[in-house]
């Protein structure tokens, strides 16, 4: 239990209380040592409150410590580990490949990615080496947030097909040797959800409690809690005559897992697509499930530092090891199902707490860290340096003793080729490079969809052309604060997810031969200047010819996926290199982090030239602005 009289060592030694502190010290700019020193270590929170004053508000520090105590009864040291687990699993070794089914292929005509559509790429996906894919939502949805908000958890989306469709895609899957894993979104549902129909009809009722309402009157949010999507995490039903939880837009109320109830849905429906055959599941937002007992007022300063009121109620809640372990043990165990969680915030310490083997939780998780640079956000107009990937990646290597998932681009981001290189001058060369790193580090590459074509920003010309409810509601709210239009759009267009939803480029002609229609969304155009998977298909010097050169590498060598992992001339600035090693195999790996030269790193032994971003160059000497290359040493 960590109090007022505890001191900064002792915060530093809990997993929540490392990954809090470590989080603050990034956006900060501070080093970690300078809460690792010992004069800092005996520092006790008393005295750090003194010093902070006025600078922080008087609910700072206990909001501090409730989210520090959230898993003071944690009990899951006792949990034994299932025995399944000593054999490697197959997902150490996988490479995943993402999905967005509405901007894969539209099969159908009217401009919407469907289920037809990913039948018709399975050979594209096999012989590109994917072993795994991983499904956006596919179910039944108003799709306010494009799936992330069920309808019907055992119902296909009639846009994308029927479940006779589903059938066949999981069949075609397993046929080519690959597996597929399903979107599990049940942090909450979309207010259409019979489930939230019937808690508005009947409040006394079975699903009455399903979900987190409070007494407020209507002009009065319950508290001061914020949404992911802009405004009050509340929304008032005038039928119950009360609030209702949604921390995303306010079609997606957040389920209340503290009822039992709740949790034996999920284990159902959960069970109800592993009987079918589904490999695993990618757990959306999950560490958000389990919420402080009485939904207690947001820290304003903790909000600001963060963004949004009120998550230290949720990030990281009470219950939340103990319904990850019953939710493995009751439906993903007997099935030997692997999961992935999504999980924003958790750090190195607590992402071992949820995915560690003994632990009966999850498999992996998605961490964010990355993504941006300390002290940046995703809507802020910057550029990314490579450098700080490079530190990210040594600390996870080094310290985080579970399966690391490997990713870049997701739905969910702007592509991450635009984020180092907005120009677009080294596309291609840092394509390959982004692609080496994946594919050559230890842990399990996640690729998303167009990535394996170097697919970049867009050049959204007006807020008309966007489609995702994140970027119109900020959009709103900017205006509402006063932002000129012109730059309200220029900061949505920074980090708006709908970069990473336009679709899939197949081919030069109209469309990008994703529709034979008009598409829901449009992309740039620059499929037509052979950023397409039919004229890459056919370079050898294309982002998709390297991907799948690259993906059969790392498939032939084991050392690869599974080695060991140690860096060279880590101190030099824009270089990163490191050595593969397992058994008898030895790897050696060196990029340039930069647009500029650099000189190559000496490292002992004999070098056999695998693969490299460019050949245009002889390899001795120094390193073509963003190369990378993979050797194996004798
Ligand atoms: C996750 C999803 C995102 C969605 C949100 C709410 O972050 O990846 O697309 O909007 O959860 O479900």
């Amino acid at each position: 239990m960590i109090t007022m009289q505890s001191t900064m060592g002792d915060v530093w030694s809990t997993p929540i209380g490392h990954d809090v502190l470590a989080t603050l010290l990034r956006q900060a700019g501070i080093p970690a040592a300078c809460v690792t020193n010992p004069v800092v270590r005996r520092l006790r929170l008393s005295q750090l409150a003194t010093i902070a004053g006025k600078r922080v508000d008087a609910g700072f520090f206990p909001a501090l410590l409730g989210l520090l105590n959230a898993q003071a009864n944690d009990a899951a040291a006792s949990v034994p580990a299932p025995s399944s687990e000593n054999i490697e699993p197959w997902w150490k070794r996988a490479v995943f490949y993402q999905i967005w089914v509405r901007s894969f292929q539209d099969s159908n005509g009217d401009g919407i990615g469907d289920l037809g559509g990913v039948i018709r790429r399975l050979d594209y996906l096999r012989d590109l080496g994917v072993d795994a894919i991983w499904l956006s939502p596919i179910y039944d949805s108003p799709n306010d947030d494009y799936g992330y908000d069920i309808r019907d958890y055992r119902a296909i989306m009639a846009e994308f097909g029927t479940m006779d469709d589903f059938d066949r895609l999981l069949a075609g899957v397993h046929e080519r040797g690959m597996r597929l894993i399903m979107d599990l979104v049940v942090n909450h549902t979309s207010d259409e959800h019979p489930w939230f129909q019937a808690a508005l009809a009947d409040p006394a009722g079975p699903y009455g409690d399903f979900y987190h309402f409070r007494d407020g009157s209507p002009d009065q949010p319950p508290s001061n809690w914020t949404s992911f999507f802009s405004g009050p995490a509340w929304r008032y039903f005038p039928q119950r005559q009360q609030w209702g939880l949604h921390l995303f837009s306010s079609k997606q109320m957040d389920l209340n897992w503290d009822n039992p109830a709740v949790r034996d849905e999920v284990a159902d429906l959960v069970t109800w697509w592993l009987d079918k055959g589904v490999d695993g599941f990618r757990m959306d937002v999950i560490n958000y499930i389990s919420k402080q007992p009485g939904l207690p007022a947001g820290d304003e300063t903790v909000g600001q530092l963060v963004g949004f009121t009120g998550i230290e109620n949720y990030l990281y809640g009470p219950a939340l090891h103990e319904h990850l372990r019953e939710l493995r043990a009751r439906a993903f165990a007997p099935h030997g199902a692997m999961t992935v969680g999504e999980t924003p915030g958790v750090g190195v310490r607590m992402a071992e707490q949820l995915t560690l083997p003994d632990r009966g939780e999850l498999d992996m998780i998605f961490n964010f860290d990355h993504l941006d640079m300390p002290g940046k956000r995703r809507f802020d107009d910057y550029q990314y340096d490579l450098d700080y990937l490079k530190q990210y990646l040594i600390e996870w290597q080094r310290d985080y003793r579970g399966q690391m998932a490997l990713f870049y681009d997701n739905h969910d981001n702007p592509r991450w080729i635009s984020k180092v290189d907005p120009s677009g001058a080294h596309r291609r060369e840092l394509a390959k490079l982004l692609a080496i790193i994946q594919l050559t580090l230890r842990g399990t590459p996640f690729l998303f969809q167009g990535q394996e074509l170097g697919m970049a920003n867009q050049r959204f010309g007006s807020i008309g052309e966007l489609r995702d409810i994140e970027s119109l509601n900020l959009y709103r709210e900017l205006l509402d604060d006063g932002v000129a239009p012109a730059d309200a759009f220029a900061k949505v267009l920074s980090g708006t997810r709908d970069h990473a939803r336009t679709p899939v480029q197949w081919t030069p002609g109209p469309h990008a031969g994703f529709s034979d229609a008009e598409p829901w969304i449009s992309g740039s155009g620059d499929w037509a200047q052979g950023w397409n998977a039919q004229d890459e298909a056919a370079d050898p010097s294309s982002v998709l010819s390297f991907y799948r050169a690259l993906i059969a590498l790392r498939r032939e060598h084991p050392a690869l996926a599974t080695g060991s992992v140690r860096f060279v001339g880590e101190n030099r600035k824009h270089y990163l290199g490191y050595v593969r090693q397992q058994g008898d195999e030895r790897f050696f790996v060196e990029c340039n982090l930069s647009a500029r030269p650099l000189r190559r790193h000496s490292v002992p032994g004999r070098f056999e030239k695998l693969l490299t971003s460019d050949d245009t160059v002889s390899l001795d000497g120094t390193l073509r602005p963003y190369q990378a290359s993979a050797y194996r040493v004798r």
